[in-house]
């Protein structure tokens, strides 16, 4: 089938791709020339392991093509999937000018029936404010359908070949039909609903796992209070099936470019339809106070930390990735410089990303050795397998004083401590 995408950031460039190796002919469209460009090469504009290998096939195939025109790249398609960012806008609902602005000129150019897919994350309502927008300029039939995407970032290729179900939100036959064949070779369960239901289940599902985290991070600050191990008690509830043991890790909360935005929009979708929405509210707060908590950790141990030398390991939100968004290594590194301490930054890829929003005064390294030499102390903030496998004996060697804060514990309280570590984690029990 001829699909169109708008939008070539994460969301709607892997799944274009992916469309585009499950053999429909795609066209991924975006109006920054340089990144089309790029992308025309097979230079991929994020980093996603497996994406690379994909564009570069799928380009050769021709299954897959890059342009700038909108009008000319739907002409023809059955099906035109809009991707495009849904930043977070006034009082933490989402922006949508994005979306509105392609649902315009899609009217504009539209010359025949096509279903037009809503893949951005957008608040309940949006597709029939899309239809409404396309009918200002397009006076003949076509469907707007919402299909929320769940990939994660460092995983999306695998997330966008092998989802866990596809949610498809419309009231058409004729739409049905139309993603009924697009996603005929997606070995997976295809939930049929209305778009609103489709649009909420978006939401929920990301303020679901959102709570999973939070709910964890309140149990380690009991733990702290009580003598028992976080990790402990996850595996215990973890093993229970209704619960399951993903996201109950405890560390320094949840970040990037989804769970803190579609947490706070989904919270005022609430407010705006009357309903307060309690445990989110909770949930929301749980994890600014989360992310903030190493600095108690570390005030303790230096009530006076000016002139110590401090590395920092990861500066994504999460590994494998190089995104920088909301990581809790933004705020805390301003933090550090603000109180007078030297700060070794270091991160396998997210270096570059991290540079503009962090002080001139950070130094980066690629090696975490480097970063920690001579240092007083190591934060560990993103979860990088890079860390996990440290030689810790090394580690011991080259650290001038042996203060280890692990806020995302990775490594094992006991065993830090026998070594000769000073070792805080979240939830831990020495
Ligand atoms: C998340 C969802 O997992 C995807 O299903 C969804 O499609 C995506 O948002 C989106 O809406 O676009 P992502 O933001 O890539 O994906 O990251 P996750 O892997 O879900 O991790 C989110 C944050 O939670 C990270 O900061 C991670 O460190 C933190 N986390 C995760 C924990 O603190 N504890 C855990 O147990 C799990």
């Amino acid at each position: 089938m001829k699909i169109a995408v708008i939008g070539t950031g994460y969301v709607g460039l892997v799944q274009g791709v992916g469309l585009a190796e499950k053999g429909h002919e795609v066209v991924c469209v975006d109006i920054d020339k340089e990144k089309i460009e790029k992308l025309k090469q097979g230079i991929s504009p994020i980093y996603e392991p497996g994406l690379d290998e994909l564009i570069e096939k799928n380009i050769k195939a021709k299954q897959l093509s890059f342009s700038t025109d909108l009008a000319s790249s739907i002409n023809g398609a059955k099906a035109i999937f809009i991707g495009v960012g849904t930043p977070q806008g006034e009082g933490g609902a989402a922006d949508l000018s994005y979306v509105y602005t392609v649902a315009r000129e899609i009217g504009e150019s539209m010359k025949e029936y096509s279903v037009i897919i809503n893949k951005s994350t957008v608040p309940v309502g949006s597709a029939k404010k899309v239809a409404d927008i396309i009918k200002e300029n397009y006076d003949n039939e076509f469907d707007v359908v919402s299909n929320p995407e769940f990939l994660r970032e460092g995983m999306a290729v695998s997330d966008v070949m092998n989802p866990d179900r596809v949610v498809i939100g419309t009231n058409s036959k004729t739409a049905k039909k139309i993603m009924e064949e697009i996603y005929k070779d997606f070995d997976c369960p295809k939930v049929f609903v209305t778009p609103e239901s489709a649009e909420l289940i978006k939401y929920a599902s990301n303020a679901f796992l959102a709570t999973k985290i939070s709910f964890i991070n309140e149990i380690a600050g009991i733990c702290e209070r009580v003598g028992a191990d976080v990790k402990e008690v996850s595996e215990g509830m973890g093993l229970d099936k209704r619960i399951g043991d993903k996201f109950l890790e405890a560390g320094l909360g949840y970040g990037g470019s989804c769970f803190p935005k579609d947490t706070r929009a989904l919270h005022q979708i609430a407010n705006l339809n009357n309903y307060e929405f309690k445990i989110l509210k909770s949930v929301i707060e749980v994890n600014n106070n989360q992310k903030r908590l190493i600095r108690e950790k570390i005030k303790k141990t230096f009530p006076d930390m000016r002139g110590k030398i401090f590395a920092v390991w990861g500066l994504a939100f999460k590994p494998d990735t190089d995104d920088v968004r909301e990581s809790p290594a933004i705020n805390l590194i301003r933090w550090l410089i603000g109180r007078g301490v030297k700060v070794r930054a270091c991160d396998p890829i997210a270096i570059e990303n991290a540079k503009s929003h962090l002080p001139h005064e950070v130094e980066y390294f690629d090696s975490p050795y480097d970063a920690a030499s001579g240092a007083d102390a190591v934060v560990v903030i993103t979860d990088w397998n890079h860390f996990k496998e440290i030689d810790k004996n090394l580690l011991k060697e080259v650290l001038g004083e042996h203060n280890i804060f692990d806020g995302r514990n990775i490594f094992d309280p006991r065993e830090m401590k026998e070594l000769g570590f000073n070792y805080h984690g979240i939830g831990r029990r020495v």
